[in-house]
């Protein structure tokens, strides 16, 4: 594996491994072969959870970390992008991990650069979140065997999720069934191969896994009605205990608490997965850069 830029690219076999590795880095069982190595953070959109979890990920193996800011950077002063990955070659960078609001901003940035950079996708635009469905899926199962004939349901603004997008593309290798629950406005243009309701109880009725999504108001042009959307979609412990019971509770980060779930529901013991998911996050980001070697 030289980049790690979208799910689509990746074969089921690289995902299983990835998924092994993470598990090995977790119980403590595997030793770093990148330590000595030098990965750099470059992140354009605001993070917790990934830019944290990277960072912490490579510390753990032993690699150098280091911090490229953009607005303190050359390419403020009206440096390339390839001469800035250039440069960070020439310094000594092995990796980038970036972060960008550009789609495809890997695939752009590599079709003029045939240098000995790795690159791995943090989050790019509406494009791909590569790292955080692998994470999902492998705290899918560390409760599952399998995800193969399991319901999983997607909630809220779908149109605007990379997380989504990489979740249903990576799911859909594994046999589970793809369903989400969305209100037209929040429909992607793409089908994504997945079944659709508009009615949240509907969608996530006999769900296996339910994962929300924060309604990315940073990214509507349209102005939101807030009150609308959480009489609708919102969850809370009652509706998930009665159509799904038997769910696992997911959600990417950051939590917009009180909109698309309640606090109740995120500090109840359901909502203990998601914290569960950012920690995995250390691991699988672990296994991701010590693939890329
Ligand atoms: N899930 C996720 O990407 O969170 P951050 O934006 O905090 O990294």
């Amino acid at each position: 594996m030289k980049h790690l830029i979208d799910i689509n690219r990746l074969e089921k076999s690289e995902i299983e491994q990835i998924i092994s590795l993470a598990g090995e880095f977790k119980a403590g069982e595997r030793k770093s072969s990148v330590a000595g190595k030098t990965a750099c953070l470059m992140f354009f959109e605001n993070s917790t959870r990934t830019k944290i979890s990277f960072d912490l990920a490579a510390q753990k193996l032993g690699m150098n970390v280091i911090h490229f800011d953009g607005a303190t950077s050359s390419l403020s002063k009206g440096e390339s992008r390839k001469d800035t990955f250039e440069n960070l070659s020439a310094i000594g960078i092995d990796t980038v991990i970036v972060r960008t609001t550009e789609d495809k901003f890997i695939d752009n940035s590599l079709k003029e650069l045939p240098l000995p950079l790795s690159f791995v996708n943090a989050g790019d635009g509406l494009t791909a979140h590569p790292t955080q469905a692998l994470l999902d899926y492998f705290t899918m199962r560390q409760i599952f065997d399998s995800i193969a004939g399991k319901k999983v349901c997607i909630v809220g603004d779908i149109a605007h999720s990379r997380v989504a997008k990489s979740n249903f593309a990576l799911l859909s290798k594994f046999g589970a069934r793809l369903h989400a629950v969305a209100p037209s406005y929040f429909k992607p243009k793409e089908t994504l191969h997945v079944i659709y309701h508009d009615n949240l109880a509907e969608g996530i009725k006999n769900a296996d896994v339910v994962m929300m999504l924060r309604v990315q108001r940073e990214r509507l042009e349209a102005e939101f009605n807030a009150d609308g959307y959480i009489e609708k979609y919102q969850l809370n412990s009652e509706i998930l205990n009665k159509y799904a019971p038997n769910a696992i509770l997911m959600h990417p980060g950051p939590v917009n608490r009180g909109v698309e779930i309640t606090s109740e529901l995120l500090d109840s013991e359901k909502g203990k997965t998601i914290l569960e998911q950012a920690r995995n996050g250390v691991f699988v980001r672990m296994a991701v850069l010590e693939m890329l070697g």
